[in-house]
């Protein structure tokens, strides 16, 4: 890769913050909205007893909320990660660093990623790359962040809606097939905000994927952004695509086979991670809304953020009357609008 490369992607990099920092109020729909969590008026429980605390790839976690990956590459993104593994550490979350790519061709960079280990020794720590990355250099993504498992993203349209952007997947399946066999940490198989549907997800199951990140449609809108980074702006044809989160979510849980799910795209309170979690995920990643309090208010206004989404979460469960987790399984759940009509068509199995 040359030089010229390398600063592109910088540049690329950098424009992704920008415009993820100007559409910030501009949210689409994840469907969430559709899902109603059946009110509880004797829930008989304490609040200060709400019990958050899950296991995640071996390690604890005081709640089940994955810092999604951003960034990494440069001066300024290096920052970003130092106070994104800060608030990792401090609320007890996970977090993933954006791809690796740039540190792979150009080992100058390699800081502004391992800057993320160093501030969490201990925490859950994601490594990223793309799903085309051939075995050998995810391997050194892992190590170079001592990972405790790796993403692989797809970002089919974001590629081709980038005028230097791939144009070839063919191969996908057999790289990550190869992928799962060489690799020592768990692989996660990541969308970026188009969502998962069933028929990928059976495609990607059937090879041995086991962590699926259904990155769903509603939050940061990557056709968005590319378009609006051409100049002059493209056509913004694409700026709809995508499964909301809500559905690819239950697409991916109707399957129900032995998967682990992270529920990513447009969350933006602890009321919808609530409800992605009684959905059936895992984990819930966030991004967009991580980003836009730290560059916009600072380090201290996005703990504040963490902290008032744990909140909210404890307030929902104890409203619903799930005093953990696993309590939160049980609660029932009402589908309406567009969700609704979702589930009908493509015959999903709802509990
Ligand atoms: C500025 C920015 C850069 C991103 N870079 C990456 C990346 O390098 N690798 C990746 O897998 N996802 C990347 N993402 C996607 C996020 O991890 C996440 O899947 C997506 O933004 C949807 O979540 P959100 O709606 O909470 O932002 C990026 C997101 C943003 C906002």
């Amino acid at each position: 890769m040359n030089k010229f490369n390398n600063d592109k992607r910088l540049t690329r990099k950098l424009d992704h913050i920008k415009l993820t920092l100007d559409l910030a109020d501009k949210n689409t729909s994840t469907r969430f909205e559709d899902v109603k969590l059946v009110h509880q008026a004797v829930p008989e429980l304490n609040f200060n007893e709400i019990n958050l605390n899950c296991t995640w790839l071996g390690k604890k976690l005081a709640a089940p909320i994955l810092i999604n990956a951003i960034t990494g590459g440069s001066e300024p993104t290096e920052e970003i990660n130092a106070s994104l593994a800060r608030m990792a550490r401090k609320h007890g979350l996970a977090m993933a660093v954006g791809s690796q790519t740039a540190a792979l061709n150009n080992k100058s960079t390699i800081k502004t990623y391992q800057i993320a280990r160093q501030e969490n020794p201990d925490g859950i720590l994601l490594a990223n790359v793309s799903a085309l990355t051939p075995y050998e250099q995810v391997l050194r993504a892992v190590e170079m962040i001592e990972a405790d498992g790796v993403q692989l993203h797809l970002n089919v349209l974001q590629e081709l809606l980038m005028p230097e952007g791939d144009r070839d997947f063919k191969g996908t399946l057999e790289n990550i097939a190869q992928i799962l066999v060489k690799c020592p940490v768990p692989v996660i198989v990541k969308e970026v905000g188009f969502g998962i549907s069933q028929e990928t997800a059976l495609k990607l199951i059937k090879i041995g994927v086991a962590y699926l990140d259904i990155g769903g449609y509603g939050g940061t809108n990557f056709a968005l952004i590319e378009s609006l980074r051409n100049h002059p702006p493209q056509e913004q044809t694409f700026k709809t695509w995508g499964i909301p989160t809500a559905a690819s979510l239950l697409e991916v849980k109707s399957l129900q086979k032995p998967l682990q799910i992270i529920a990513t795209g447009g969350i933006q309170t602890g009321l919808e991670i609530c409800k992605a979690l009684r959905l059936g995920a895992n984990m819930v990643g966030i991004a967009g809304l991580f980003l836009t309090r730290l560059m916009l208010k600072g380090e201290e206004e996005l703990s504040s953020t963490i902290s008032n989404l744990l909140r909210e979460l404890k307030i929902t469960m104890l409203l619903c009357g799930a005093r953990n987790l696993t309590d939160l399984n049980k609660v029932p759940l009402v589908f309406s609008g567009e969700l609704l009509n979702w589930i009908r068509q493509r015959k999903l199995k709802v509990d």
